[in-house]
């Protein structure tokens, strides 16, 4: 609660000074514009012509669904309510990933949890078919009460991950220190609900409760806007032309770098970055992505 307030004044406050960062606003298609169900057609419910959906999760299945397109760079961004009520041991994902087995993959994973415990949210980046990068923080509101906005801006200098307006994730394009960065192979964006009692939950300690079957998750908006390329293709071709290949999407802004770092110091649970036992030696993107606590590096 007292979340929302700080960040109302530091936007109020900060509102006057630098803004222009923000992605374009997301119009909201019916389902079937952008995506198409993937497997288990018959656990997904349309509504109001299409316009809203909802997937179900019981002891025989999960569901799923994926973008017809592929796309290279872009942003992409869906409205979703996560399963409420006991939602333990179920995980609402949203994704991009590209198709071959050294892939590239851009995650939120909503791990459920017992009623009036919080959801987590996971993020990941793959490259190169390499992950091990999560990190994982509490919202700083019940995702299960109504529709957020959870959105990727990806270009060929950054991949920012939004909840509502709020950047909760930065990992900027490192190549120049030997960081590999998605940029040349085409990815769908998939979504599906499915049950991973064995991890999710408490680190897998709480077990799906089947007599709360069906678990549903709501989804509304489905909006892309994507350089729409072939799945094998290398570049995409108004590559630098598009409004999120400009300037003031090529870096955060200053207020959303202090957005950012408010989620961070508040909310996180838990970052690679800071993680000593599986990295003695701090992952070389995360300074730049401001991942390392504040004592360790010089503040501008
Ligand atoms: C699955 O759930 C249905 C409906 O609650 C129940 O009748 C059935 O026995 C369950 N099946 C298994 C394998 O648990
Ligand atoms: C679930 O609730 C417990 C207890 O509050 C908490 O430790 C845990 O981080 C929550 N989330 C998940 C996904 O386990």
């Amino acid at each position: 609660m007292g979340f929302k307030w700080t960040m109302m004044l530091v936007l109020c406050v900060l509102i006057g000074g630098s803004m222009g960062a923000k992605p374009n606003k997301p119009i909201d298609v019916p389902f079937g514009r952008n995506y198409e169900p993937s497997w288990a057609f018959d656990h997904i419910k349309y509504l109001n012509g299409g316009s809203e959906i909802q997937l179900s999760l019981d002891n025989r299945t999960g569901t799923g669904f994926q973008s017809k397109g592929s796309y290279l760079f872009g942003h992409f961004s869906m409205h979703i309510k996560m399963v409420a009520g006991d939602s333990a041991g179920t995980v609402t994902a949203f994704y991009l990933s590209s198709q071959n087995s050294e892939h590239d993959e851009i995650d939120f994973e909503f791990l459920g949890n017992k009623t009036g415990e919080p959801y987590i949210l996971q993020t990941n980046v793959y490259t190169g078919g390499k992950g091990d990068k999560e990190q994982r923080i509490y919202l700083w509101f019940d995702p299960t009460k109504d529709y957020h906005t959870y959105s990727v801006l990806w270009n060929l200098h950054q991949i920012v991950f939004f909840v509502d307006e709020y950047p909760i994730r930065v990992f900027k394009n490192n190549k120049n220190l030997g960081v590999k960065f998605p940029f040349d192979q085409s990815m769908k964006i998939y979504s599906s609900l499915w049950e991973a009692d064995d991890w999710a939950t408490r680190g897998g300690l709480e077990k799906i409760d089947w007599s709360n079957a069906p678990f549903v998750a709501s989804y509304k908006g489905f909006h892309i806007d994507g350089c729409e390329s072939s799945v094998n293709a290398k570049f995409c071709a108004n590559q630098g032309k598009s409004w999120w290949d400009q300037k003031e999407f090529q870096d955060l802004d200053k207020t959303q770098w202090r957005l950012l770092r408010r989620v961070r110091d508040k909310y996180t649970i838990y970052n690679y970055c800071t993680d000593k036992k599986r990295f003695s030696t701090t992952p070389i993107e995360c300074k730049r992505n401001r991942d390392v606590p504040r004592n360790s590096r010089k503040e501008n």
